[in-house]
Formats: structure tokens, C-alpha cells, sequence
């Protein structure tokens, strides 16, 4: 039975979540374990009050019909599943459409299975006449064995035509047993409000004029804007910004042409079909409209169909030899960068190369279908391929995000010091997907490391930062943003060559990431403190404390332990033990001993998070017989050593200076660790605010 079902706008609704919430991605659960639906028609909701959870589940057995298929496929209900074949794109499939959970978190789940390595669910939605994709959650996949990838997300207030839908690494068939869409807390209704009026940014601080003698200031398009009948968006990205980079359009799951390349494979065996139409109304508004365009991206192991690697272009066949990769990839790069410069010279000044290679894990190269056909050296002949095929004077980056955590820098530069010294690459692309733990000064440390080391100019390609959790969100993200402008501007004028700055979209609502609200203009395009902060970094002015600031009590009385009345106020991390000890202190009868733990920042903390953007002085004596003792920040999952203490004498060793703690973090601790597990000891502990 094949079937294409209408939008029905019908709710189920429970008095509690019918679907178990699972965290993590993956849950194997057979088909036949799986939960049974109990759905309410939407005549039946109508009596219910808003306070009640509201969910939408589909179980494919016929009774509910919430779901439409998205894109071109066909599917199949069979044993009270939904079998999704002949699958033309990897974002084809079903659908559940959720327009009236605008304004709410919801909770996206989907029960399934699939051949394909990576099974994900996707919320899109129209805001104000832009189409946004936000990813949910993905898991791995098997055929035989259903898994259950769970997520929640936030649905922009002012979004129109939401739903979620299942995507894969690929076109294989996907099998769906469920999908459940549910608002979690309250129920924020919408469904009679209409959307926020648009602001005219005509009359905004323009950021491209005011860093004119910094850098090119960026911003990433989807190609809706160009033709959107809300000009608004048009004007934001003329008034603010000299650098645009297309946000999807260039990217090989959009260059590749599918349709022609698998219709004729022998045809194309070397040189896949290409298609862009999805990029040239960029290219064309960018050449019209005298903007530089960063072309995003050749070589990625992430939306790239997975049939370009195998013989034939077929997936269940076996993957293409190294030879033949070799000559897809460039003829692929040669046709790309010829394509952009032939129809549209000089617009592309910059192209990413290779986006993404380096290992999360500190494994060294992420494994991909690049490496199991070419090897690890498709990056050296990447840039290979793309330094012979470059029209001249374009830049060639390589592009990823995190790289200023010292392990992934150590990865990249390994595998970029014969590029460089092959001349192959001109600059790094920092993505810079961040909050506010990134301090400046890590970050631009890791800049100065890759300019020193491969001698290479610097973009920042992809910038947006989540708010972060505290009593004033927005304002505290504006600051940070300040922060981090003032110290890139610092950077530029010591030398540091950074000659972009691209921001990952123009507004919260239209981010990749829009439940983090990481940008500098609301949905409606009404500026915000983040706004605010990048220009005051420049001006040199503060950025106004809104009326409604909530100010948060602190206690800032100093933090002291002898140990003389055998008592401290700190606590473990993880599996150490504290005990007061009366072997050898330091000054008095007691000293604090730490001991056992699995892992060597198993240590003693102290919460100091009332001191968040305070300056603190601390003083402390340590002895251990480990070699080394650090003193630490845990800052909402960043671990900078505030000291490292050399304890190789074994004897005490007494330590002060000053920390400013950073500012706008709901959770801040300082502890201590040794390097080798062994016992330290501690006394004379003091922290207070400068
Ligand atoms: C993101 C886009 O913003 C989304 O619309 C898309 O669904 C997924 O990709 N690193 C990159 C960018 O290099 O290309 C990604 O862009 C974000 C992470």
C-alpha cells in the first residue's frame, strides 16, 4: 500500500508522555517491543485544557494519519511500519508536521531502522519566508535491530510550517516503527498569535563599515533570502556584512547531481554530473552586488552522498580504489572552482578545501569514506588538487571547529605540515561554534599557534555563541561577544592576520542552532546586546543593561580552611576521598588529605561561582608525591589550569596569584588534581575577591 497524505493538523494528547524519553541516541528495541500508541482524534482534544502534555505519535498501524512523506520516495505501511524506499535525496522521507508547538521545546522521537550508517531527525520551518533546518538528534543504525533516536529542540515563536523528519548518511531504505513529537513543560499556545513584525535594519550600525580596517565581516545565506519577498533580510545582509558564505548550496550533497550521475554511471565514472542551481542565485547576487563570496566546501565527510565512493556509484557494491577516487575527487575539485570562477570571476576569494578531518576523540584523522578509499593523505592531495586548479589569488583554507583544544590543534597540524610546506594552503578556518567557556585568549592562543606554525592567515568562518544559562542570558552573551571582539581586534593589532569574520547566520531563528539563540539579531531582526557588543568593541562604548536585569545576590566573603577545627567546606570530584590529616601539615596540627579516584581530576573542589566575573586572589600550600598538582577551573565543561604546581620535592609548596573568573556561568567550581593519582595534601587555603 503506497500512500501521500495531506497535512492534518490532529493532536494526541496523554495525560502523561506516552513515549518513553530516552537520553543518548541510540536505544535497540525490537519491532514488536515497541510502545503502543494511544492516540485521542483531535475532536476529542478539544475538550481538553491546555496544562496537559501534549503529543503527537504515529505508530504506522493505520489508525493515526499524522504523517506526510517529504521529498521524493515511496512508502510502504506493512507490520505497522512505515518502509521508506526509492529515497531520491538523503533528507527524503516521512514527515510529521507540528505547526502549532511554534514558541514550545518539543521532544522529536522516532523508532527505526535502516542499512544506512546514520539515521537523523531534523526539524524544518518558514521564518519569514527563509526555510531553516535544525538537527535534533542522529544515532547509528541497523536493518535488523530498531533503535529509538530521541532529542528535544525549540521551535522558533515566529516560525510557520514546522515539522520533523527523518534523514540519513544516505538513500538506502529507511523503516519506521514510530515517531512521536511531544511539547515538554508548559504549553506555550500560539496558535492565534500571529508572528512579530519584521524590523527595517536599514538604519543599524553597519559592522562591515565600522571593522573596515579590520577585516571582511561574514555571514552565512541560504539561498532563500535572495528572493524572499521579505526584503528585510536583503537589507540586514547589505547594511552588515561584505563576506557571505552559502550556507548549504555549495556543498557537495548540492553540487553532486544524483538524478544524472546514477541514471548514467558509466557515463560519469570519473566526473560525477553537477548541479548548481541550488548556489548560482547566490553567486549571481554576490557578483551583482560586489559581495566576496567563501566558497564552503570541496572535501567533507559530511553531507556528502556516500554513492560517490563506491565502484559504479553503487552502494552495495564494493568502494571505489584509490585510483579512481583520486581522479573523482579532482575532477571534482577542478569542476567545482572552475564552474564558480567561469560564471561568476572573482566572486570566490576563498574556498575550504577540507572541512572537518581532524578526530574529536585526540584519535588523529576522523575516519571516513575519504580515508577507507583514498587514505590518509586525501588531505595533502586535496589541497594538492586544489592549489593546480585555483584561479589565482584564491585563498585556500582548511576548516573545523574546537580547534583551539589543544589535542584536536596537535591533530590538524600534524596533518597540515606537509601542505604548508608544500605551499598547498593559505589559511585556517576556524568554525568558532562556541559559549561563553571559550576564553579569548585560549582561542586566540590557538590562532597564533597555526599562523606561527604553517604560516597562514586566519578566517573565523562559522562564529555563533550560545547564550548561556544564567539570570540574564542575552546580556551576558552580549558581554562575552564584547570580550571576544575587543581581544580578536587586540590579536589584529599585535599581527595576528585574521582578515575574516564570518557569523554562522543572520538571525537567532534562522541558525543551525536556534534553540541557543547564538546570533546578533532576533527572528524579527530587532538587534540584540550580542549586537551591541560586537560594535562597542570597536566604538569603545558599554552596552546597555536592559530594564529588565535581574541582579543575583552573591556571597563574596572569603573562602578560608586551615583544617585546624578538622572541618573543610569544599568537596570530591568524582571517586576521591577527603580526610583531614594530622601527617606533616603544613602550619597547625591538621592538613587536608586527598586520596584514591579513578582519574587524576578525581580531586578536592571549592564552588566559587558566586565570585562569576569577579577578580580572586588565591594562596593555598600543596605537597604530593605526584610531580605535578593543578590547580584547575571546571567551567561548565572546560578545564583550564589556572596553576600547575610543581610538587617533585615532595615538600610543601606554597602557591598565590589571581584569576579572573569568567563571568556569565551558572556553574564554577576550582579544584585541584594531581598528575599521577598519588595522594596531595593541602592547607592554608584562601580565596578571596581582589
Ligand atoms: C550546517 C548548516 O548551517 C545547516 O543548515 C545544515 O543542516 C548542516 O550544516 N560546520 C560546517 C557547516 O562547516 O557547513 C555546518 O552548517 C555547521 C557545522
Amino acid at each position: 500500500m503506497k500512500k501521500k497524505i495531506p497535512y492534518v493538523a490532529a493532536w494526541a494528547i496523554s495525560g502523561s508522555m506516552l513515549f518513553t524519553a530516552c537520553s543518548g541516541a541510540s536505544n535497540p528495541t525490537s519491532a514488536s517491543d515497541a510502545t503502543t500508541a494511544i492516540a485521542i482524534s483531535a475532536s476529542e482534544t478539544e475538550a481538553q485544557s491546555d496544562e496537559l502534555l501534549l503529543t503527537i505519535e504515529e505508530n504506522f498501524d493505520g489508525t493515526t494519519d499524522f504523517w506526510q512523506i517529504n521529498g521524493e520516495c515511496e512508502v510502504a505501511l506493512q507490520n505497522n511500519t512505515a518502509i521508506i524506499s526509492d529515497r531520491g535525496a538523503s533528507n527524503a522521507g516521512i514527515e510529521i508536521p507540528c505547526n502549532n508547538f511554534r514558541g514550545n521545546t518539543i521532544r522529536a522521537s522516532a523508532n527505526v531502522a535502516s542499512e544506512n550508517s546514520n539515521v537523523a531527525l531534523t526539524l524544518k520551518y518558514n521564518i519569514y519566508g527563509n526555510t531553516s533546518y535544525v538537527r535534533i538528534a542522529e544515532g547509528t543504525t541497523s536493518a535488523s535491530i530498531f533503535g529509538t533516536i530521541t532529542g528535544t529542540v525549540t521551535i522558533p515563536a515566529n516560525a510557520s510550517e514546522c515539522a520533523v523528519y527523518v534523514e540519513s548518511s544516505d538513500v538506502r531504505d529507511i523503516t519506521v516503527n514510530s515517531m512521536t513529537v511531544a511539547v515538554e513543560g508548559n504549553f506555550n499556545d500560539l496558535t492565534n498569535t500571529p508572528p512579530a513584525e519584521l524590523q527595517d535594519p536599514s538604519g543599524y550600525d553597519s559592522l562591515k563599515e565600522l571593522y573596515a580596517d579590520y577585516f571582511r565581516v561574514g555571514t552565512c545565506l541560504p539561498v532563500s533570502v535572495i528572493d524572499n519577498p521579505n526584503t528585510e533580510f536583503l537589507t540586514l545582509l547589505n547594511t552588515e556584512f561584505n563576506s557571505v558564505t552559502p550556507e548549504n548550496e555549495l556543498k557537495p550533497e548540492n553540487v553532486l547531481d544524483a538524478a544524472t550521475t546514477l541514471a548514467n554511471p558509466e557515463e560519469y565514472n570519473e566526473c560525477p554530473a553537477l548541479d548548481f542551481s541550488a548556489a548560482d542565485p547566490i553567486l549571481s547576487y554576490c557578483q551583482e552586488n560586489g559581495i566576496a563570496m567563501r566558497g564552503h566546501t570541496l572535501i567533507w565527510y559530511s553531507q556528502t552522498p556516500s554513492w560517490l565512493f563506491y565502484e559504479d556509484y553503487d552502494v552495495n557494491g564494493e568502494l571505489a580504489s584509490r585510483e579512481l577516487m583520486l581522479t573523482r575527487m579532482e575532477n571534482y575539485i577542478d569542476s567545482v572552482m572552475s564552474y564558480c570562477e567561469e560564471n561568476y570571476p572573482g566572486v570566490i576569494y576563498a574556498w575550504d578545501v577540507v572541512n572537518e578531518a581532524a578526530d574529536d576523540n585526540g584519535r588523529g584523522m576522523r575516519e571516513c569514506y575519504w580515508i577507507d578509499t583514498i587514505g590518509e593523505d586525501y588531505v595533502e592531495r586535496a589541497f594538492e588538487f586544489a592549489r593546480a586548479h585555483a584561479p589565482e589569488g584564491v585563498q585556500l583554507f582548511y576548516n573545523d571547529y574546537n580547534e583551539y583544544f589543544t589535542s584536536k590543534q596537535n591533530e590538524i597540524l600534524d596533518f597540515l605540515r606537509p601542505v604548508a610546506e608544500a605551499g598547498n594552503i593559505d589559511g585556517i578556518g576556524m568554525q568558532s561554534h562556541i559559549s561563553n567557556m571559550i576564553m579569548p585568549e585560549t582561542y586566540i592562543e590557538a590562532m597564533n599557534r597555526y599562523v606561527d606554525e604553517l604560516g597562514v592567515i586566519i578566517h573565523i568562518t562559522e562564529l555563533d555563541v550560545n547564550a548561556p544559562i544564567s539570570a540574564n542570558p542575552l546580556y551576558d552573551q552580549g558581554v562575552y561577544m564584547q570580550s571576544l571582539f575587543e581581544a580578536i581586534i587586540e590579536a589584529k593589532d599585535n599581527g595576528t592576520p585574521i582578515e575574516c569574520v564570518t557569523f554562522w547566520g543572520l538571525t537567532d531563528d534562522m541558525s543551525w542552532r536556534s534553540s541557543n539563540t547564538p546570533l546578533l539579531f532576533t527572528g524579527n531582526i530587532e538587534p540584540k546586546p550580542a549586537f551591541e557588543g560586537v560594535v562597542c568593541a570597536i566604538t569603545g562604548g558599554e552596552i546597555a543593561t536592559p530594564d529588565d536585569y535581574v541582579v543575583v545576590e552573591v556571597d563574596l566573603s572569603p573562602i578560608s580552611e586551615d583544617y585546624e577545627d578538622e572541618e573543610y567546606i569544599g568537596s570530591p570530584r568524582y571517586s576521591s576521598t577527603q580526610s583531614i590529616s594530622d601527617d606533616n601539615p603544613y602550619s597547625g596540627d591538621y592538613c587536608l588529605e586527598n586520596s584514591g579516584g579513578n582519574e587524576t581530576y578525581d580531586g578536592y573542589c571549592i564552588d566559587v561561582t558566586d565570585f562569576a566575573g569577579v577578580s580572586i586572589h588565591y594562596s593555598f600550600a600543596v605537597r604530593s608525591d605526584a610531580d605535578m598538582v593543578n590547580f584547575t577551573a571546571d567551567i561548565e565543561g572546560s578545564w583550564p589550569h589556572i596553576t600547575e604546581v610543581d610538587t617533585s620535592s615532595g615538600e610543601w609548596v606554597v602557591v598565590e596569584g589571581d584569576y579572573l573568573v569568567p563571568s556569565g556561568l551558572s556553574y564554577l567550581q576550582v579544584y585541584w588534581e594531581s598528575s599521577d593519582m598519588s595522594p596531595f595534601y593541602l592547607d592554608d587555603v584562601s580565596i578571596e575577591a581582589n
